[in-house]
């Protein structure tokens, strides 16, 4: 793209007029040292350094241009620099839209489902991912997880990608035949204008909780910033009303989701079964008489929540709802609420709940389908809140048959250290409740220990690792997975003939 066509575009100003008459910019960046021949380097306040300050790297590795704000252009690195500069007063505000211009405004061609809410976001993509293939459909993915392209698969770094990042993969997911690509959409991302400059086909909210309240200064403040995906920027807005969060965004036009028969939404369920293993059934309630018997292999009614948010999204894509019915049957979501079954007669799940308000409600989610008795295995990460240790201890043995206090990721700290101050927190009221604790510091060990004790009926909980592919001990990366050292505990189990 000229960049004189970018400058009136964005409504900026232009400092070297000379240099930019003949300049074209082939992309764009925020990091210096992604810079590539021919970008535009988005040189951003931040809150310790400026991205200007790091211009000559920038210039060195070929950008073509530079969009900074009047601070930035005083910086010494670039005041006499020979590049043109694109001046705004607000240049991350901008870059969204700068960055899709770029990449050929890439959103306005696919089918983006944006998802947002305190949590539930990887389940409802992953569950629309599901259903979108049912259909037939080329899906592209944008979550915590992982980014897919057309069944490729690249990590995330962070659960919404920046701006730049995000509309050069769009252009790439297009350039693969992607039609629908489901995507979360942090508060982070849209506080900060990541998503800026995407136009959402759909845009979806499932709750809000306390939670991120360390980057938002309170609740009102939190949900104004995931409003903005309802600011008119999402062509069809989908909500569950269940909370008082939800039905602030009601309008005319909102399509609406509850478990709550009584709000009157057009998508419900009825008729919520789960059976010994975790699994539900549940009929999915539309509009237009749509009643139709699914299962869904996710244990916790919040996921039949989940499962409707993404029914009316998938229903807004025109899929059918058999075809919806069956992607909700044959979804697999890593690492959250994921049931891991070796045809043992009781549920297993591995979840990535890792704060105290998710354990809890991860914990009365299954014990609410739970016979039998609850036993679950916990730790908590090193180098972070060290305040939620106690709390965690305490959330997990209110909830919990047999608690057994294990190792996270303990990164530079001593694990002793930590799983003592977990065992402090639920010491102090496992005497009141009877939830019976053990401390098994090896996290493999924990979860054969944990298999070991159940019976049918029973609940085994592994939680705080989620999806996570190893152990962190003193910096090192240890190859780990709850998922498969539970598979491999629950093989050992059954063929015991101990199930
Ligand atoms: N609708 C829901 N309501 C309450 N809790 C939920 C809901 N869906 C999922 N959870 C719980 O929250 C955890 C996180 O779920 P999920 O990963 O789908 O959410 P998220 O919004 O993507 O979270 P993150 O902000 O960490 O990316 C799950 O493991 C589960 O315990
Ligand atoms: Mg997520």
């Amino acid at each position: 793209m000229p960049l004189t066509t970018l400058v009136a575009r964005a409504d900026g100003r232009l400092i070297g007029d000379a240099a930019a008459a003949g300049t074209t910019v082939t992309g764009a960046t925020l990091r210096a040292q992604d810079v590539r021949q021919g970008d535009l380097f988005a040189a951003l306040p931040g809150a310790r350094a400026h991205g200007a300050d790091f211009a000559q790297e920038a210039l060195a590795a070929g950008a073509a241009a530079v969009l900074t704000d009047p601070d930035g252009v005083e910086r010494p690195s670039l005041l006499d620099a020979d590049v043109p500069i694109l001046v705004h007063p607000d240049p991350r505000g901008v870059l969204g839209e700068v960055a899709a211009w770029i990449y050929g405004e890439p959103s306005l061609h696919l089918a983006v489902l944006g998802i947002t809410g305190t949590s539930g976001k990887t389940t409802t993509a992953y569950l629309v991912e599901s259903g979108l293939a049912e259909a037939g459909k080329t899906t592209g993915l944008v979550g915590t997880v992982e980014t897919r392209i057309a069944g490729e698969r690249l990590a995330s770094a962070f659960t919404t990608p920046e701006a730049p990042d995000l509309q050069a993969l769009f252009a790439v997911m297009l350039e693969q035949g992607v039609t629908h690509v489901p995507m979360e959409v942090s508060s982070h991302a849209l506080s900060l204008g990541r998503v800026n400059g995407t136009r959402f086909s759909v845009g979806a909210f499932t709750n809000l909780s306390q939670d991120h309240l360390d980057f938002h200064r309170d609740m009102a403040e939190y949900f104004a910033t995931k409003s903005i995906l309802f600011d008119g920027r999402s062509t069809t807005e989908v909500v569950i009303i269940d909370s008082a969060w939800g039905q602030a965004l009601l309008a005319p036009h909102t399509i609406t989701v509850a478990l709550d028969e009584g709000t009157g939404a057009e998508w419900t369920a009825s008729d919520i079964t789960s059976t010994p293993t975790g699994e539900q059934a549940f009929v999915l309630r539309g509009p237009g008489d749509v009643a139709i018997s699914t299962k869904l292999p996710l244990p916790g009614e919040f996921n039949v929540a989940n499962a409707l948010l993404a029914a009316a999204i998938l229903d807004a894509c025109g899929v059918e709802p058999a075809q919806i019915a069956a992607g909700l049957a044959s979804v697999r979501v890593p690492g959250r609420m994921e049931r891991v079954n070796q045809g043992q007669e009781f549920t297993a799940v591995v979840d990535y709940a890792h704060k105290p308000a998710a354990v809890a409600l991860a914990l009365d989610a299954l014990r609410a389908q739970t016979t039998g008795k609850v036993i679950t295995v916990l730790g908590c990460g090193g180098d972070r809140d060290t305040g939620k240790r106690p709390l965690m201890g305490e959330a997990a043995v209110r909830r919990s048959d047999v608690l057994i206090v294990t190792d996270d990721n303990p990164r530079s700290e001593d694990a002793a250290a930590i799983r003592a101050s977990m065992l402090a927190g639920a010491r102090a009221v496992g005497a009141v409740h009877g939830g019976e604790v053990l401390e098994i510091a090896d996290r493999g060990e924990a979860i054969r220990h944990a298999v070991s004790l159940a019976v049918p009926g029973d609940t085994v909980f592994i939680a705080g690792k989620g999806h996570e592919t190893g152990q962190d001990v003193g910096g090192v990366k240890h190859p780990f997975s709850d998922r498969d050292e539970l598979a491999a505990a629950l093989r050992i189990h059954v063929e015991g003939g101990t199930r």
